[in-house]
């Protein structure tokens, strides 16, 4: 397990719970009487769920399982984007804000519900003329702009599929998913600002298309004014083909298992996988978490995730769960501290901000700037705090609630990921006495269990395997392209017993709290984002110098995690300067340039022997160990045992090299 004993009973002694106020209470979307509803009758529970939508067609049936193939509201149609625009504007509420869309600049645009629904018609009128329809695939690298949810939008009312890719990964990443899911169009910008400088972006997805025979059309979005090289033919300018458009665009509706999106996440192997979206269970789960965990009143709350667009948590809350329900969102497109530190409760305090969903890393970096930046401002319209992407630990929650929520605040910490499309495990703000750093428990028609590896429940006290025992709507539908890895991945740990496997650790405390624990296989999580040691593996053994590497995620007090590399050089290299400061950076720089930045190594240690079994498996246990500079443990399997000895002299060493 991932996780450290230290950590283990620290979790175990933190008994204090917040109960919601009873104000808060009485007004809440859900009470505790919708665990019960839902026990007792989960198809119907769901179904009433689904009715929150609008569907052209109604479904037969809520759910077939064939595990691992679930299809949910069976037989019933709708269009998504319809969902999540045009329907509120029927409603007679197209003069309400969908986005107040602020650029790091300090440059902003307001787009009403009615605003959207033309700009997502023009897109997707666009889109049609540049040969895309149902099925196509369509790739987006785009920073964090209002374009980045019109062209998402625009492609559910095609039926197109998207996939998105984030800002920060790097041409050949971004070529990998083009050809993975052979995509026809990429949809980019000119430039993107960054701490307050405009730095390139078309450059590099020229560089990422080069080669890519299915991308047809180069969609440009023009942010940054800045000069870019051009092909014609292929590339196409955002405002040349998107503002003549008709402002109007009729929808065609879509099974409710028609795929929605693909979006791809790091596994255990080098290759990404593509996780598949559907439409109709999908949207019904994002949307009904999105109105329960958060406590969501439209045209009352004004709502802000700060997630990027390009991850999951940017699809299910920037974009569907919140618009299907009607949200007033804030949209941020730049970094937390520019121009200054206060920018994020600058934002809170003009926009009056309500709901703010951010992840731990985020609020450790917050703790460090100190609690004088946030005293600063006007927090007092803020109803519900959330948490997202790994662990909380109880000394951030804790800082949150004071100092963000002035103990005022529920605070959801929610758990969930690419594939379950939706939060799965968190408190209900006006039920749950929440504990800080426990996700707590299921929602209401969710089904998780803690097991052994045996698949025995662990019950109250004990740790294990986290797994999800009941098919839930939102549930990926599949990997892209490689049904055989969707089985092997998920369904066959615990295949007989028929369980989802997470990839994640976790413990129950004495009342039954779910605690957890962090990722049970070569899965790094740095600020929340999931990048595999294998793929920051390969990426080092690209390069030139290389012969060898193993990659562990080591605790980081910001991150979460901190990628730390320990190599062997090739032969012939020259081992000295190969382990000099200059080479060392240059292997860092190499993986932010193969994977992106946040695959950049925190550390990278020069070894002359990797810890193997005999098996020739790398122990990245013991690597961790020293990573974390803790006592190695158990070494009898290594096939030669000096081996530890060696690095850990060598990282004293190699300390401050870096
Ligand atoms: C981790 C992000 C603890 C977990 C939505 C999971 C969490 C992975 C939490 C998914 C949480 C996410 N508490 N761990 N509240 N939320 N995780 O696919 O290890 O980017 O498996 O989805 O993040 O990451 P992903």
């Amino acid at each position: 397990m991932a996780e450290s004993g230290a950590t283990l009973s620290n979790l175990s002694h933190e008994d204090r719970t917040f109960p919601p106020s009873e104000e808060f209470a009485a007004q809440a979307n859900a009470t505790a009487e919708w665990y019960d509803r839902a026990d007792a009758d989960r198809e119907a529970f769901w179904a009433e769920q689904a009715d929150r939508l609008t569907w052209s067609k109604k479904w037969d049936s809520v759910l077939e399982w064939d595990a691992p193939f679930a299809k949910w509201f069976v037989g019933g149609q709708l269009n998504v984007a319809y969902n999540c625009v045009d329907r509120h504007v029927e409603d007679g509420h197209g003069d309400q804000v969908a986005f107040h869309w602020e650029g790091e600049p300090g440059d902003t645009r307001t787009i009403t519900y009615a605003d959207l629904q033309r700009e997502v018609c023009r897109t997707a009128n666009a889109l049609t003329e540049l040969g895309v329809g149902k099925g196509d695939r369509v790739a987006i690298q785009l920073p964090m702009i209002p374009e980045a949810a019109f062209a998402m939008l625009a492609c559910a009312r095609l039926g197109a599929l998207h996939s998105v890719v984030f800002g920060g990964f790097s041409p050949s990443a971004l070529r990998s998913r083009i050809e993975d899911a052979e995509a026809k169009l990429l949809i980019t910008s000119d430039g993107q600002y960054r701490r307050g400088k405009p730095a390139p972006m078309k450059e590099n997805t020229d560089q990422a298309v080069a080669d890519t025979p299915t991308i047809e059309h180069v969609l440009v979005v023009k942010r940054t004014e800045t000069d870019v090289p051009w092909t014609e033919g292929r590339d196409v300018w955002w405002h040349d083909i998107v503002d003549r458009q008709p402002d109007t665009h009729e929808y065609e509706s879509f099974d409710s298992e028609h795929p929605l999106y693909i979006l791809y996440t790091s596994g255990t192997t080098g290759k990404p996988k593509g996780i598949l979206h559907t439409s109709g269970g999908y949207l019904t789960q994002a949307a009904y978490t999105h109105h329960v965990v958060f406590d969501h009143k439209p045209g009352e709350s004004v709502y802000w995730c700060t997630a990027d667009i390009g991850w999951v948590t940017g699809h299910s809350y920037i974009v569907y769960g919140p618009l299907a329900n009607r949200a007033t969102s804030v949209m941020y497109e730049g970094t937390p501290n520019t121009p200054h530190e206060g920018r994020h409760w600058e934002i809170v305090q003009k926009y009056g901000v309500t709901i703010y969903y951010t992840a731990p890393t985020l609020i450790r970096t917050f703790m460090k700037w100190g609690k004088e930046i946030p005293e600063k401002y006007d927090l007092s319209s803020l109803r519900v705090l959330g948490s997202v992407g790994e662990p909380i630990n109880p000394e951030a929650w804790i800082w949150y609630r004071e100092n963000v929520g002035r103990n005022n605040c529920p605070i959801v910490d929610t758990w969930w990921q690419t594939e379950t499309g939706a939060i799965m495990i968190s408190p209900l703000p006006g039920v749950t006495a929440a504990k800080p750093g426990s996700a707590m428990r299921p929602l209401p028609g969710i089904s998780a269990e803690v097991v052994t590896e045996e698949a025995e429940p662990v019950g109250p006290g004990g740790g294990g395997y986290l797994v999800l025992d009941k098919p839930w709507p939102a549930m990926l539908r599949g990997i892209w392209g490689d049904e055989e890895r969707y089985r092997e991945t998920y369904w066959s740990r615990f295949a007989k017993q028929g369980y989802y496997f997470a990839g994640d650790g976790a413990k129950y405390d004495d009342d039954g709290a779910i605690w957890l624990l962090g990722r049970v296989d070569d899965v790094m999580n740095v600020s929340g984002h999931r990048i595999s040691t294998t793929e920051v593996e390969s990426a080092l053994v690209s390069h030139p110098t290389v012969a060898e590497a193993a990659v562990v995620g080591a605790s980081d007090p910001t991150t979460g995690q901190g990628i730390v590399a320990f190599v062997i050089l090739r032969g012939g290299v020259a081992q000295d300067e190969a382990k000099g400061a200059d080479a060392i950076k240059a292997l860092r720089d190499h993986v932010s340039k193969e994977i992106g930045p946040i695959a950049k190594p925190r550390q990278i240690m020069v070894v002359e022997e990797l810890p193997k079994t005999r098996s020739g498996k790398i122990m990245r246990r013991l690597l961790r160990d020293v990573a974390e500079n803790r006592e190695v443990g158990d070494v009898t399997t290594l096939a030669d045992s000096s081996v530890m000895d060696l690095i850990s002299a060598g990282l004293q060493e190699g300390k401050g090299d870096d």
